[in-house]
């Protein structure tokens, strides 16, 4: 056994390295990540799982004077059926189109404690855009995303990848922090790669934990098991918009390839991983 002190990895910039990399990340022009559209914004808040913000929320607990932060909310998977139950919530998301289905929804459903910023988590100004604390901070499959920085070198337009400032700013704002996201999901990677096209994973979460471990922070862990009686083929048609480059030939195989009839199953019974601590 060697006893010499192993040398120490540094899981910032393998996480980095990764993001650089990965399939996943989808962007309409360089160093710009690509924003969602109102139709896609629509159909994923109509596919997501109803069980999803009860069983998160068995974990959180959020009490009626508690104010809520949730980062990439999306369009409002949790920020609508939490502002129910809290005093106030704010959202911040880089996607107009998903803030506008939020606000819709807000609306028809009489919500008006639901502020919203459009911004990118990293550009958000604390104090201004939004306030200096919060009870409850939320990342919800949206943490690898929150750690983008779009910025300008040598005037050209770069994206920088930097979680560590994104989990600082989340550490310094929130007495309560919850990072959840989803476990063992099918994804549309293999299928790409049957195409002969890239297929670089997101970063496992082991990643991310180990990047809280070196920050001094050592997250609770909680699984989720809810299911997801939304889910249809619409998830198909969701997936097929967000990947690049695909010709309507190679969509066909993409969507048969996705068409798995195990991958509905495991689809409508979903895993997730939480980390939460309070500081
Ligand atoms: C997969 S969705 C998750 C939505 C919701 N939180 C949920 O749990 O269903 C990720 C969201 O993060 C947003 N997003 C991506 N990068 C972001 C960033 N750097 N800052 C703020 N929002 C970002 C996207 O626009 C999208 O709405």
């Amino acid at each position: 056994m060697n006893t010499e002190t192993p040398q120490k990895l540094d899981w910032h910039d393998l996480w980095r390295s990764i993001m650089e990399k990965c399939s996943g990340v989808n962007y309409d022009q360089p160093g710009h990540l690509k924003r969602w559209e109102k139709d896609q914004a629509n159909d994923y808040l109509k596919h997501s799982s109803e069980e999803y913000p009860k069983a998160l929320n068995d974990l959180i607990r959020i009490r009626p004077e508690d104010s809520i932060l949730d980062i990439g909310c999306g369009p409002g998977v949790l920020a609508l059926p939490f502002s129910l139950i809290s005093k106030s919530v704010t959202v911040v998301d880089i996607s107009e189109n998903m803030l506008k289905v939020l606000h819709e929804n807000a609306a028809a459903k009489g919500i008006t404690n639901i502020k919203s910023v459009n911004k990118c988590w990293l550009d958000t100004c604390v104090g201004a855009d939004i306030s200096q604390g919060y009870d409850v901070v939320i990342s919800s499959n949206s943490i690898n995303l929150l750690g983008a920085q779009e910025t300008t070198v040598n005037n050209q337009p770069r994206l920088e990848w930097d979680l560590v400032a994104a989990l600082k700013k989340m550490n310094q704002l929130g007495k309560r922090i919850y990072l959840s996201f989803p476990l063992f999901i099918q994804n549309h990677l293999s299928s790409l790669k049957h195409l002969g096209k890239k297929s670089n994973p997101w970063p496992d979460y082991v990643i991310l934990h180990n990047i809280l471990y070196q920050l001094g922070i050592r997250p609770n862990i909680n699984i989720l098991k809810f299911t997801n009686t939304h889910f249809d083929d619409a998830y198909l048609r969701h997936c097929k918009s967000w990947v690049h480059d695909l010709r309507d030939h190679e969509r066909d195989v993409f969507e048969r390839q996705n068409g798995d009839q195990k991958v509905p199953g495991l689809r409508r019974n979903q895993l997730w991983g939480v980390f939460w601590w309070k500081t």
